[in-house]
């Protein structure tokens, strides 16, 4: 039998009891060009919450009583393709579940890279890797000496960030929510500064921390914490929208940057991208992310949950700031 999760309520706000209900069944059966995946892990992304709204994003929305979509990774235990044969292990676009079934074209094999775990080339490979690499390297184009700042800076996209971004040759400052986290970039990391949003007046300390103004913001959050960067922003900078989790629960439209105006004074380069249009050029990523991770100049933690039944509570960490590292949950065994 196959325990997994279906959108039972669109949430109105935060995810609530009841939006999500587990639910058992028999494991299913592949239709034409489809694979059935035993799952080992199941990742839990901010983007899982604008799934569940009504009205479609860049992906379609989850139907009300379907399988709740997450990423995956596990092995092939049936097949209807030819793409993949049972024991193959894959990683893509599947349900939150003991098992899923998802149309092959959803899944790549997951690759081998000497020196990273399957668990971590899963974690950080699949999504936040080359989110972090391409949106800094292509949209926000580093240079040496540019001041850099990123928003969920302990984050898992937000932290891989800052570091390729000191690699790169920046000056990085993040924003982060606690003592804990604002202490992990800064000493474990290796970040130039750190403003804790939650305690301190962002605009004054970026102010302070980035005396020369900044180059490039690798934008995470939206809101408020989007307006205070603003004014700060450098002649010709880069903004990489890559996230805008501050409004993912609102249950109002957000009201927009009252500082929108330093567009177009400063002549800044706002652009929004999803990882997937990159996956073609994952190999690239691959290599840079494993040669700095092997050299020491990239380091992850991973909060790792165990047992598919936990999906429903540990994936409300994410939008508390309650989750430390990539949030994943551990459903089996490859
Ligand atoms: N464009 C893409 O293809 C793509 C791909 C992956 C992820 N993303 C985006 O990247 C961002 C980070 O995702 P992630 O997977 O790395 O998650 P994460 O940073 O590991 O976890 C989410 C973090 O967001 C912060 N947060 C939650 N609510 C907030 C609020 N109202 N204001 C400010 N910060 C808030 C919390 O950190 P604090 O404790 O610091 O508040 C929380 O720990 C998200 O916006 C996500 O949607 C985009």
């Amino acid at each position: 039998m196959n325990r997994h999760w279906i959108l039972a309520k669109r949430p109105q706000g935060d995810i609530a009891d009841g939006d999500l209900v587990l639910q058992t069944s028999p494991i299913p059966t592949p239709q034409t060009d489809e694979i059935v995946i035993k799952v080992a892990y199941l990742s839990l992304d901010p983007t899982n919450r604008i799934w569940m709204n009504e009205a479609d994003s860049y992906m379609p929305s989850v139907k009300l009583g379907d399988p709740m979509r997450g990423l995956v990774a596990g092995r092939v235990v049936a097949s209807q393709s030819k793409a993949f044969a049972v024991g193959d292990m894959v990683m893509g676009i599947g349900s939150w579940g003991d098992y899923c079934v998802a149309p092959a074209s959803s899944f790549m094999s997951l690759p081998a890279i000497p020196g990273i775990s399957l668990r971590d080339i899963f974690a950080i490979y699949y999504l936040v890797g080359p989110t972090a690499y391409f949106g800094l390297l292509d949209i926000g184009a580093p240079k040496i000496g540019e001041t850099l700042v990123v928003s969920t800076a302990a984050g898992a996209v937000g932290s891989l960030v800052g570091q390729i971004g000191k690699a790169m040759g920046c000056r990085v400052i993040g924003i982060a929510g606690g003592t804990e986290k604002c202490g992990w970039i800064t000493k474990e990391l290796g970040f130039d500064g750190a403003i804790d949003y939650k305690s301190q007046d962002v605009g004054s300390e970026l102010a302070r921390l980035c005396p020369k103004g900044i180059d490039i913001y690798f934008e995470n959050v939206g809101g408020a914490i989007l307006d205070a960067v603003l004014p700060h922003m450098n002649l010709f900078g880069r903004i990489p929208v890559c996230g805008l989790i501050s409004a993912y629960n609102a249950t109002q439209a957000p009201v927009g940057p009252s500082n929108y105006p330093v567009i177009l004074i400063q002549r800044l380069k706002v652009q929004g991208f999803i990882v997937f249009d990159f996956l073609s050029r994952y190999p690239e990523a691959y290599r840079a992310l494993t040669q700095l991770h092997l050299t020491g100049q990239l380091k992850w933690r991973l909060h790792e949950i165990a047992g598919i039944e936990q999906a429903e509570s540990a994936v409300r960490l994410l939008y508390k700031g309650d989750n430390t590292g990539k949030l994943l949950i551990n459903v089996g065994d490859f």
